[in-house]
């Protein structure tokens, strides 16, 4: 992370080259059960592939409208009235962005002036950091604690500067898989109110939830006229390689972001977005057996883990578990992590990455189990070596 790097502007130094890609080219040497990357391992379901090949055929090949196709954009209007009561008017406050990632990236660009702070939580989805520093921004991080991830609030309120332009939010929570509870987002809610700050939420995980309840915060009092709401069809359908992603706003927050995405993509995957349209719609009964699903895998690596000896962070969410490294023998996550693909044949990713300061998530590591049951248990059984220290 620290190695200057030739060519590079002074605002993206240090973003060189990621840790995951170091781990992935590891877990291929080694033919290692890769459980570092968070891509599902799974079918997306056969109407939608089906759709999108519908699509294709049908000859919706070129450019969409920059702001995203009007079917989808309702039925993402739908959506979020379906499952979370919020009403979105689809012309005005449903924008259609290459995955939730561009949609983060193009809110920070539209909506930070430079020198403008953003406070974020860490561990963080690595993103956020090189959207804010594209931005010109300043990130202003606030830490979650093991085992439940809570923050202090008394962190919260002083990261809070008259130069705070926004509170990032991801809920659920990559890496922790923390979902957080009602009081925290009324405090956060608050805060936004008090020093009349925006709030940019990432809420990719919105399906993923197990023994808690997701709540988005632009439906809590006052948030909904400051709040962008970002999600994604990539991990609620399985389809991460599409790239269909959304943002919700008001309008006048909906124009300044839509006027830096359009800039960007312009816009993108005109047969995908098709698809999305039917995927959102599918009924009840997927969305229960996705999230049943993933309650049974987070079950089997739980208790995997926790059996060979693992001390096991228990996601509320998410397709992630973190646990520590330190009750099977290891100081290090990040040397876990690049001995485990070769000594065991198993790859994770150490959550270090994913702090301002590594030491902070030094003994933490993330598995994922967006995996096939064969392969949580070739990986569990691999690990089982670890039982009683390394
Ligand atoms: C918290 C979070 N946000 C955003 C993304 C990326 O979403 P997309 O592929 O839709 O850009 C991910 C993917 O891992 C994620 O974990």
């Amino acid at each position: 992370m620290s190695q200057r790097l030739p060519h590079l502007t002074s605002r993206l130094q240090g973003f060189g080259t990621t840790i995951f890609a170091e781990m992935t080219a590891l877990a291929l040497e080694h033919d290692a059960v890769n459980l570092g990357q968070g891509f599902p391992d799974f079918q997306a379901p056969q109407a939608v592939k089906d759709a999108a090949v519908r699509a294709i055929a049908e000859d919706h090949n070129q450019y969409a409208p920059g702001s995203g196709l009007p079917p989808l954009r309702q039925a993402v209007a739908e959506h979020q009235q379906r499952f979370w009561g919020l009403s979105y008017d689809p012309d005005t406050e449903v924008t259609v962005t290459a995955g939730a990632t561009e949609a983060v990236c193009a809110t920070l660009l539209a909506l930070c002036e430079a020198g403008d702070e953003v406070v974020m939580f860490e561990p963080y989805y690595d993103s956020y950091r090189a959207g804010i520093a594209m931005a010109g921004g300043v990130e202003r991080v606030v830490t979650l604690h093991p085992p439940d991830f809570t923050y202090d609030t008394a962190d919260l309120e002083a990261a809070i500067t008259p130069k705070t332009r926004a509170i990032l939010l991801n809920s659920p929570h990559n890496p922790t898989g923390k979902v957080f509870d009602r009081e925290e987002l009324e405090h956060i809610a608050r805060l936004c109110r008090d020093h009349d700050l925006l709030a940019i939420t990432d809420e990719v995980y919105e399906h993923l939830v197990f023994d808690a309840v997701h709540t988005p915060l632009a439906s809590l009092p006052g948030m909904r006229g400051r709040t962008v709401t970002i999600s994604s069809a990539g991990k609620t359908f399985s389809v991460t390689g599409w790239k269909i992603g959304w943002l919700c706003a008001p309008p006048d927050l909906t124009t300044a972001v839509r006027t830096a995405k359009q800039f960007m993509t312009f816009t993108n995957g005109t047969p995908f977005q098709h698809a999305i349209v039917q995927a959102l719609r599918l009924g009840d009964g997927y969305f229960e057996d996705f999230a049943a699903g993933y309650r049974g895998r987070r079950d089997r690596l739980v208790n995997g883990l926790s059996e060979i000896g693992f001390e096991v962070f228990r996601p509320q969410g998410t397709y992630f578990v973190t646990a520590d490294v330190r009750s099977v023998g290891f100081e290090d996550g990040i040397e876990f992590c690049r001995t485990m693909p070769g000594k065991l044949g198993v790859a994770a990713v150490p959550n270090a990455a994913f702090y301002i300061d590594p030491r902070r998530g030094r003994s933490l590591v993330r598995f994922a189990f967006c995996k096939t049951d064969e392969l949580l248990d070739e990986g569990i059984s691999r690990l089982s070596a670890l039982r009683g220290g390394a």
